[in-house]
């Protein structure tokens, strides 16, 4: 704890999100572009807080079109810099100066890098602050460096530079230890030099020419290198971004697998960064899970299901259907081939069967909609039965109306229920009807339009003897 409140006081993230990005041949800013669901600079941010740096600066791109979306990504509390024009590294992380304060030490890293742990960032931080280095850079040793900056070294094994893939010799090309773009500075240091960077053969001002300088200055330059070179996978294409998403995807599948959810078919199963789901749940293959679904303990799931936003009880089964912005309670089986639209709340003990489809509604405890169905802004109490081919007709062409079943109701197959409507607790419609108004508590209706069964008119009927009797 102690250590932790020391890194808050001393250190400042710093994360570069404001390059154009080209190679992605994208009108959408490159960092904003998602890996598992999330924003790759939501990763990237997200890892220097979780390695206890609280104070976080993102360097962004001029043009307010994106603000909001960068600010989200980062976070509520990340204050945003702009850099007027994308120069290159070296301006990106001048533009943060004032932004940053005085801290002892900057972190650094790069947005479009997603997958660089917080241990792996404790570890640069933690080794800088032991080593008294005034940089200390996060390498790794990659099968392919291709368009990677390379780490030269002496033949004692001390860093001398980094040098870019442009400016590189074959010799250098071929150094296989490359730049992953997170470093740690001594904030004054940084600071001093920064404006001292001569442009580069390609117009910018690299950040990576720092090192030659420390070296040249006598300062103490250190390496951590990365346990896992797939960590440093910097996404500069959209074949890179589909690799970080592999790699994502691999590594959420795991966490929830050591965490006691069994994946069937972990290749054909998609998990978003945010999901969460409950010990002793059985996860069925081709499945996703997106955006901020919350899965309860011993459910099954799938095969073939989408849930997004969806919030799940324990001992529920969701199978083939998908369910978008909803919540289902315990103990609820969905499925085959349902669509839950956002804005459902079901409750405990729900039965969903084949085909149904449901929109804003509220479900009550115990209550089963068997078969192919439509719900819409209805509200159902709880242990009503609903019979197949019911329709909620709730648009006129204009506005929505709202449909109000209570409890223990019972309507009949291809019941059409106009709405604005209310069915009275305990009653019922017969097969086929067409109900346009309210049905008082305990009546049943039949025909179209639906009328109540007066009893007096069913003794009646009974009474008649049959012809030939
Ligand atoms: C950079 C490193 C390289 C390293 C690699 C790791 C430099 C000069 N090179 O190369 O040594 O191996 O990352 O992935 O740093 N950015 C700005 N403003 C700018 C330019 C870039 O904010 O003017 C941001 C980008 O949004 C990106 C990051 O800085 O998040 C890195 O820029 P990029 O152009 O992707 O650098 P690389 O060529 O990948
Ligand atoms: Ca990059």
């Amino acid at each position: 704890m102690a250590t932790r409140k020391r890194l808050a006081d001393s250190w400042c993230g710093v994360v570069l999100a404001a390059g154009k990005g080209v190679r992605m041949n994208s009108a959408r800013p490159k960092v904003l572009h998602t890996v598992s669901g999330v924003p790759m600079l939501a990763h990237a941010t997200n890892a220097v807080r979780a390695a206890g740096i609280t104070k976080v600066v993102v360097v962004v791109p001029p043009g307010g079109d994106s603000a909001q979306e960068f600010q989200a990504a980062a976070g509520p509390k990340a204050r945003l810099v702009v850099q007027t024009s994308q120069l290159g590294t070296a301006r990106a992380l001048l533009a943060a100066r004032d932004a940053a304060a005085r801290p002892d030490s900057i972190l650094l890293s790069y947005g479009d890098a997603p997958l660089i742990t917080p241990e792996t960032i404790s570890a640069v931080t933690a080794a800088h602050t032991k080593q008294r280095s005034t940089v200390t850079i996060l390498t790794a040793r990659v099968p392919d460096p291709t368009g990677f900056g390379r780490i030269v070294r002496d033949k004692g094994g001390a860093v001398t530079a980094i040098v870019e893939e442009r400016d590189a010799t074959a010799a250098v090309r071929a150094i296989n230890e490359i730049n992953s773009g997170c470093y740690a500075f001594d904030a004054e240091w940084i600071w001093s030099q920064l404006p001292e960077i001569p442009r580069s053969s390609s117009g910018e001002y690299f950040l990576t020419d720092v090192v030659a300088a420390a070296i040249r200055a006598h300062r103490k330059v250190a390496t951590v290198e990365a346990a896992d070179h797939n960590e440093v996978l910097g996404v500069n294409d959209r074949v890179q971004l589909a690799e970080a998403e592999r790699l994502m995807r691999g590594r959420i599948l795991r966490r929830l697998m050591l965490g006691g959810v069994s994946v069937s078919d972990p290749a054909t199963t998609y998990v978003d960064a945010g999901v969460t789901v409950g010990a002793d749940t059985v996860v069925w293959p081709n499945t996703h899970l997106r955006g901020a679904t919350r899965i309860g303990m011993r459910c099954q799931i799938g095969p073939n299901a989408i849930l997004d936003g969806v919030q799940v009880g324990d001992d529920s089964t969701v199978v083939a259907s998908h369910v978008e912005s909803s919540k289902i309670g315990q103990r609820v089986h969905v499925g085959s081939f349902s669509r839950l639209r956002a804005g459902t709340s079901i409750a405990d003990d729900v039965f969903i069967g084949n085909c149904a489809e449901i929109k804003n509604s509220s479900i009550g405890s115990g209550t089963h909609i068997g078969h192919f169905s439509y719900t819409g802004d209805a509200t159902l109490g709880a242990r009503v039965n609903i019979g197949a081919g019911t329709v909620t007709c709730n648009y006129d062409g204009k506005r929505k109306h709202q449909t109000i079943i209570e409890d223990d109701v019972q309507i009949g197959s291809d019941t059409m229920l106009v709405a604005p409507i209310r069915i009275g607790a305990g009653a019922r419609t017969g097969a086929g009807a067409v109900a346009t108004t309210d049905v008082p508590p305990g009546a049943t209706v039949v025909g179209v339009p639906a009328r109540p069964i007066r009893p007096k008119s069913v003794k009646r009927r009974i009474e008649v003897p049959r012809s030939g009797s």
